[in-house]
């Protein structure tokens, strides 16, 4: 079992976490799909690239209908990525690395291939087994409506109906999300017993945390009552509003697992909740005291690219988080959302949400690298811990014109092909430019096709290469660390009106120009990083950050 006393006691307070997907990230077998051999053989790149940890998604036994994030074995490894043996191999080379590994952990819903799902279907109405699921009778006549009107995230129905073992129409099972992945009730006793189980299991072989899979799904309001808003009123209202998120009860879930991983530090063994709720105080709720320790800052991901929306959430954040003594747990890019290299490359502030087709405006990939470069720089200068999403470093776009028939994501098959799915963000990584499947596998094959734009990303052009995104996430990661800007506080220089971001966290000053116009540093600017090439008479163009070494005292707007 790996020792991972090496690491700092409150390593993740700052920690710089990238996230690998590992269907996508290295394919040590040829068959091109990622393995956990693939990411063992990279993690010196990640130890080079300067990050302190690792958050790997789901590698659990799967039919993979929805990427791995529906499990049908929580202790096992699925033989497309590898074996446990393989889990403990990268385990150990990450503690040689100094790097903490963080999994991915999905406790609302199982597959529905799990042993429990398929127990509950045998065993029928009233048993104990369906009693793990939430399974009710339908309304209507002979029960043939849905019990309420909850949707599934991905699009459709949130219920199906299940035939009874003896041939009969039967009762209906809650999916929030794919049909394959039934909802778990979480107000039995057993549920909670056995992921407390797998928590151990995966805390003894030497897993520093876990990433919360939907973490504000788990508790539904008692009765199962129907969703009484529209989409448009529940935009406006806080996520609790809906009763099946972010309901009061789940924080007692979590209590009860930081108990468990209390049990196993110093080091901190971590929580971090995927929670896409609002208002942020809402948010706060899950890293107060006693619960988890990160959640991720999705309003930061989500926002605008204009100053002033960049100023409100990053002030937001920080004061909802530091009310409960939380770090804010910064984030631009996962598996789930558009890249953010395309998704800032369009005109309008905000780029789109769902994936992108062939067909739909695409976006200027100069323009969303630019702003991606700088968003990036600006984020990594902020207090408080931060995720990468792999292939970011790369400065890597989205694939916007994949094949449809290639489309995995069960978004593109529940939205009756009318919404693209994530299948964009999650193409194989491109590690050498002139290698077949540029270097993802030995054989060259990818599971999604890589755009031909992939090649001038690839990380061998790139390593080395002044001036390129992987040396700027370099210098900026080693920057951070040694500046401590993790744990740093941020200061203001720039009026709240201003089209420039200028602020200070102790030692560096960061500057980032979202007017039109290049920004004047000072007559004594020491530029430590930029996010890109100065103006020749040293003025920072707009969509460009840079980080300067501060003066003795912080510049206060007149
Ligand atoms: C959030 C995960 O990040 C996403 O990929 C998944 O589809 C849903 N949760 C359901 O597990
Ligand atoms: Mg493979």
């Amino acid at each position: 079992m790996t020792d991972i006393r090496a690491l700092a006691p409150d390593w993740w307070i700052d920690a710089v976490t990238y996230q690998v997907y590992p269907r996508s990230f290295a394919d040590s077998d040829g068959d091109g799909t990622g393995d956990l051999p693939g990411v063992t053989a990279r993690l010196a790149y990640l130890a080079e690239l300067g990050v302190d940890a690792v958050w790997l998604s789901p590698f659990y036994r799967s039919p993979l209908h929805d990427a791995g994030y529906d499990v049908s074995d929580y202790r096992d490894v699925d033989p497309r990525f590898g074996t446990l043996a393989d889990v403990d191999v990268l385990l150990a080379r990450a503690e040689e690395l100094g790097l903490a590994v963080v999994i991915d952990l999905v406790p609302n819903h199982t597959s529905s291939e799990h042993p429990w799902f398929q127990a509950a279907l045998a065993a029928g109405r009233g048993s104990p087994e369906r009693a793990r699921y939430l399974f009710r009778d339908g309304r209507g006549k002979d029960g043939e409506l849905p019990p309420n009107n909850w949707r599934s995230g991905f699009g459709g129905p949130g219920w199906t109906r299940v035939t009874e073992p003896d041939g009969s129409p039967g009762q209906w099972y809650l999916h929030l999300f794919d049909v394959t992945q039934p909802d778990l009730d979480w107000t039995n006793p057993e549920v909670a017993a056995e992921f407390e189980a797998v928590l151990r299991f995966w805390l003894d072989r030497g897993v520093a945390g876990f990433r919360v899979d939907v973490a504000h799904g788990l508790v539904k309001t008692p009765g199962l009552p129907d969703l009484t808003h529209t989409r448009e009123e529940l935009a406006d209202l806080p996520t609790n509003a809906a009763p099946m998120w972010d309901q009061d009860g789940v924080q007692e879930i979590y209590t009860a697992w930081r108990r468990v991983l209390d049990g196993y530090g110093p080091p901190t063994r971590i929580l971090c909740a995927e929670a896409w709720v609002t208002p942020p105080e809402r948010m706060a709720r899950y890293v107060r005291p006693g619960q988890m320790h990160q959640s991720f800052g999705f309003d930061f991901l989500s926002s605008p690219w204009e100053p002033r929306a960049l100023r409100r959430v990053v002030d937001a954040s920080l004061e909802s988080m530091s009310a409960v003594g939380a770090p804010v747990t910064w984030v631009l890019s996962n598996h789930d959302v558009v890249r953010h290299a395309s998704r800032l490359g369009f005109p309008q502030p905000v780029g789109p949400a769902g994936g992108i087709r062939a067909h739909d405006p695409q976006p200027d990939p100069v323009l969303g690298l630019r702003r991606a470069r700088a968003a990036t720089t600006l984020m990594l200068a902020l207090p408080g811990a931060a995720y990468l999403y792999q292939g970011e470093e790369l400065g890597l776009p989205e694939h916007t014109t994949l094949p449809d028939e290639v489309r995995d994501d069960p978004v593109w098959l529940r939205s009756g092909h009318t919404e693209a799915g994530r299948d964009g963000a999650r193409v194989p990584l491109p590690w050498v430019a002139d290698a077949p499947g540029f270097g993802f596998s030995p054989t060259g094959r990818t599971w999604l096709p890589q755009p031909e734009a992939y090649r001038d990303h690839a990380a061998d052009a790139q390593s080395g290469v002044l001036g390129s995104t992987l040396e700027l996430y370099r210098s900026l990661l080693r920057l951070r660390r040694e500046f401590r800007l993790g744990r740093g506080e941020l200061v203001w220089a720039s009026t709240p009106r201003s089209t420039v971001l200028d602020l200070r966290n102790g030692d560096v000053r960061v500057v980032v120009n979202l007017g039109s116009r290049p920004v004047d540093l000072g007559p004594d600017a020491d530029v430590l990083v930029a996010s890109g090439p100065l103006t020749r008479n040293g003025r920072l163009p707009r969509d460009t950050a840079a980080w300067l070494r501060a003066g003795t005292s912080p510049r206060r707007p007149a």
